[in-house]
């Protein structure tokens, strides 16, 4: 099958937790130190190969702005997928993460395959502030993939949409 899968995923979290720089990690293999803040909403494509399929990322990525948040359900909505990604160096933005996914399990396609994520994995050693037990146990109990992830230095980026990838029903 070598016409490629169309997979909608959506991007949500606090602002400055690394949505749009683990976009870029995937979609370009590129960091930037200063990536400036989204404004509204960010559209990028890519393609990986599964097995023998090849799925075709749709990606919205969106701006964590609060002012913003009003618009996150025209992205959501017909998604198959979310990534809500949280800073592993800031509690926080954890506790937004599950304000989030609760909005999703409320709001969006009952199907929607779910991957919370942990970012500034190269922070962890020196700055960790939610424990992976934490993190793991919330995902555990309400159903999602869970991975810890730096777009620094690319550590389990590819992993994300490859988990997301394998959950999703395809053809
Ligand atoms: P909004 O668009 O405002 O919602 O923010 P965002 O979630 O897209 O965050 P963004 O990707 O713009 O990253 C915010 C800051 O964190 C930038 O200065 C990035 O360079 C930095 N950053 C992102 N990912 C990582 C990471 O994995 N490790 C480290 N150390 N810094 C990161
Ligand atoms: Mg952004």
């Amino acid at each position: 099958n070598l016409k490629p899968i169309q997979v909608k995923l959506v991007l949500l979290g606090e602002a400055a937790v690394g949505k749009s720089s683990l976009v870029l990690r995937f979609v370009n293999n590129e960091f930037q130190e200063n990536k400036e803040p989204t404004i509204g909403a960010a559209f990028l494509t890519q393609k990986c190969k599964l097995d023998d399929k090849i799925i075709k990322f749709e990606i919205w990525d969106t701006a964590g702005q609060e002012r913003f948040h009003s618009l996150a359900p025209m992205y959501y909505r017909n998604a198959q997928a979310a990534v809500v990604a949280y800073d592993l160096t800031k509690p926080a933005s954890l506790e937004k993460a599950k304000a989030w996914v609760k909005e999703l399990q409320r709001q969006a396609n009952p199907n929607i395959v779910i991957a919370l994520v942990g970012n500034k994995l190269d922070l962890a050693s020196t700055a960790r502030g939610v424990s992976t037990e934490e993190a793991q146990a919330y995902a555990n109990e309400s159903g999602l993939l869970f991975l810890e992830a730096s777009a620094k230095t690319g550590e389990f980026v590819m992993d994300i949409f490859t988990e997301i990838a394998k959950k999703i029903p395809l053809d």
